[in-house]
């Protein structure tokens, strides 16, 4: 404690507490990424993609079925996960001003939803954080820790934290997204598109890492031609998938395999970058929909078949979208986003999944026990 600079008397107050508490030892994540993530930190921005009126959140029980932000009926993938590895609360949004400096040292969420690899995905949605900006603000956080508790009490708990990204699809969907003309965008070819998000990606990991980060997991894009919104943009019949979006995303994945592989050799053993799949088990689950209990890997349970598509709640039925009546038979809650009962399965198997074309090189429970 020697290096304390000129902290407050609160500041000092606050790093005793979290110093008694053993939180080496339980579980810390901060979390970066999209929608599929975000826990609430789009409600603190001027945003048209945002979670925060209901039904959403209808099935998350520590809010009540209150919405949070989040971009589902229930928990998170991050959420289930934390929970799983005894983790004593959810990361709370960046944003969100109840979040104070002691949080930090327990894990913070930075995701935003529309939010891309790319500063620009996501424009059509207005506000939100992109991925540069997100590392940003958590170089902030490092900044303040760092002020709190000291350079090496910091490092020591960032070496054990999990930080874990799952970000792209908003850039593979802005590209797959009939071009607004007046935009006057111009299209950059398939493999220029993998360019950019795999070197930009790189960028932000390899910042992540220079600030400290030590364990990631980096989660792939899921099969984007599949989900409803992408599927009505194809006029696809139920139970097709968009072929051109999955071999769009198939090809990003891959190259983000080797990216991985790379840092890992860059990097290893004091660093170590798992994969998550998030393609193949949600293939999985689609392909095989009746082995996991659903019935309906097509249509969104909030919001309806058809565009808009958009999941909300008025005074009485007449005034609301279609809800769906079981959510646990649905692959999708919305036209973008899956289901908790999905991202339970999901988390199962990013936890303790032995398969290396789901998790690799190692699950994420052998990940949260790798001694660094
Ligand atoms: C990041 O992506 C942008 C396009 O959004 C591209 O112009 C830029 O070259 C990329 N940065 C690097 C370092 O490749
Ligand atoms: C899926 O759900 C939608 C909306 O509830 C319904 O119209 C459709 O018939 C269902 N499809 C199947 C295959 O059950």
């Amino acid at each position: 404690m020697a290096s304390l600079p000129s902290s407050s008397l609160l500041n000092m107050l606050v790093v005793l507490t979290i110093l008694q508490v053993p939180y080496t030892s339980s579980f810390t994540q901060f979390i970066f990424g999209d929608s599929l993530v975000d826990a609430g930190n789009n409600d603190y921005i001027f945003t048209l993609s945002r979670a925060d009126s209901p039904p959403y959140g209808i099935d998350f029980a520590p809010s009540r079925g209150r919405p949070t932000g989040r971009f589902t009926n229930g928990r998170t993938i991050c959420d289930i996960i934390g929970q799983a590895l005894g983790a004593k609360r959810f990361p709370p949004p960046y944003l969100a001003p109840s979040t104070g400096d002691g949080a930090l040292f327990q894990g913070i969420n930075y995701a935003s939803g529309s939010s891309g690899i790319l500063d620009e995905s996501g424009t059509l949605f207005v506000g939100r954080v992109p991925l540069r900006q997100q590392v940003d603000y958590f170089e902030q956080s490092r900044a303040h820790m760092g002020r709190m508790a000291g350079d090496g009490s910091t490092k020591e708990i960032l070496k054990k934290a999990i930080f874990s990204i799952t970000s792209g699809s908003n850039d593979i969907l802005d590209y797959i997204r009939p071009s607004i003309p007046f935009l006057g965008e111009d299209k950059v070819s398939p493999s220029l598109l993998h360019d950019f998000m795999i070197s930009n990606l790189t960028i932000q990991l390899k910042r992540l890492h220079t600030l400290g980060a030590r364990k990631f997991i980096v989660v792939g894009v899921g099969p984007l031609g599949c989900i409803p919104f992408v599927r009505a943009l194809n006029l696809l019949p139920n139970g097709r998938c968009a072929t051109e979006a999955n071999e769009l995303t198939q090809g990003y994945n891959k190259r983000l395999v080797k990216l991985l592989n790379g840092l890992n050799q860059e990097f290893g053993p004091e660093a170590i970058f798992i994969y998550a799949n998030s393609y193949n088990i949600l293939i999985d689950i689609i392909r095989n929909s009746r082995d996991y209990g659903f019935e309906n890997v097509s249509d969104p349970c909030c919001g309806g078949s058809f565009p808009p598509f958009i999941c909300f709640k008025g005074n009485d039925e007449k005034t609301s979208s279609f809800l769906c009546k079981d959510r646990s038979k649905y692959v999708f809650w919305d036209a973008y986003h899956p289901t908790e009962a999905v991202n339970i399965f999901v988390a199962k198997k990013l936890l303790d999944g032995k398969d290396e074309t789901v998790i690799s090189p190692i699950n994420v429970r052998q990940l949260y026990n790798y001694g660094l």
